[in-house]
């Protein structure tokens, strides 16, 4: 790729990047700040998408519009939705689900955002792979390839987390990647969302979050690093 949209929700997810980051370039679009600039050799357009869906979505067209990115990677933490994983841990998004995409009163399932081909966007098999290998070479934790739940809520309640994974078959859950799942399967852009578990997403959510964002964030940024240097 010639160049890579890197996107992350907030301040504490892409200041790894930033740091590495050479020849920067600064554009402000809606908003949002975008860094071009040379990361490891690669060409990358950094941002901080800020939080939710709406954000996300308006950053990753911008992304593909103004900058002309040819693939996203998005990177930061999580609450842990399936069981097997903790605090730290790292799920690779196989594809990506709207939870709070709720139109069951007309009988769609939920989830399903209505009259639409799909309601779940698969991250590009390449990046997958690369994300997968990069995983297993550079970190100890535990590594998950699966379903990345997203909606405009921080999720704090074990019963919801249950329904989740049973319901939506989601391995974690947080407030952006499928808003840029959507966007980029919208315009045919190659994607995947690398998230670290800053914590369960049950009563301590809050708390956990607080601690363990940092250190999330900076696995997540190991791993897309890794990628980048490999691109
Ligand atoms: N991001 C990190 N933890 C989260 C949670 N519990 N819910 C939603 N987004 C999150």
């Amino acid at each position: 790729f010639s160049k890579v949209g890197v996107i992350g929700a907030m301040k504490e997810e892409i200041e790894k990047f930033h740091a590495h980051l050479t020849d920067v370039k600064e554009t402000v679009k809606a908003g949002v700040t975008f860094y071009e600039g040379i990361f490891h050799g690669q060409p990358i357009v950094l941002c901080r998408s800020g939080v939710g869906k709406v954000n996300a979505a308006v950053t990753t067209q911008v992304l593909v519009d103004t900058f002309g990115v040819q693939a996203i990677l998005f990177t930061g933490v999580a609450g842990a939705v399936h069981p097997e994983l903790s605090v730290g841990d790292i799920v690779i998004s196989t594809d990506c689900l709207q939870h709070d995409m709720d139109v069951t009163a007309l009988g769609f399932p939920r989830g399903t955002i209505p009259y639409e081909a799909t309601s779940l966007f698969v991250a590009d098999e390449r990046l997958r792979h690369l994300a997968s290998q990069v995983s297993h070479e550079l970190f100890e934790g535990r590594v998950l390839e699966g379903r990345v739940l997203s909606g405009d809520q921080f999720i704090a309640n074990r019963d919801t987390v249950t329904v989740l994974h049973s319901e939506l078959q989601g391995a974690c859950v947080e407030m952006e990647g499928a808003a840029v799942a959507q966007v980029c399967s919208m315009n045919g852009v190659p994607f995947v969302v690398i998230r670290s578990m800053s914590d369960k997403a049950d009563g301590s959510a809050h708390v956990s979050f607080a601690e363990f964002t940092l250190l999330a964030s900076e696995h997540s940024f190991r791993i897309v690093e890794g990628i980048l240097r490999r691109l």
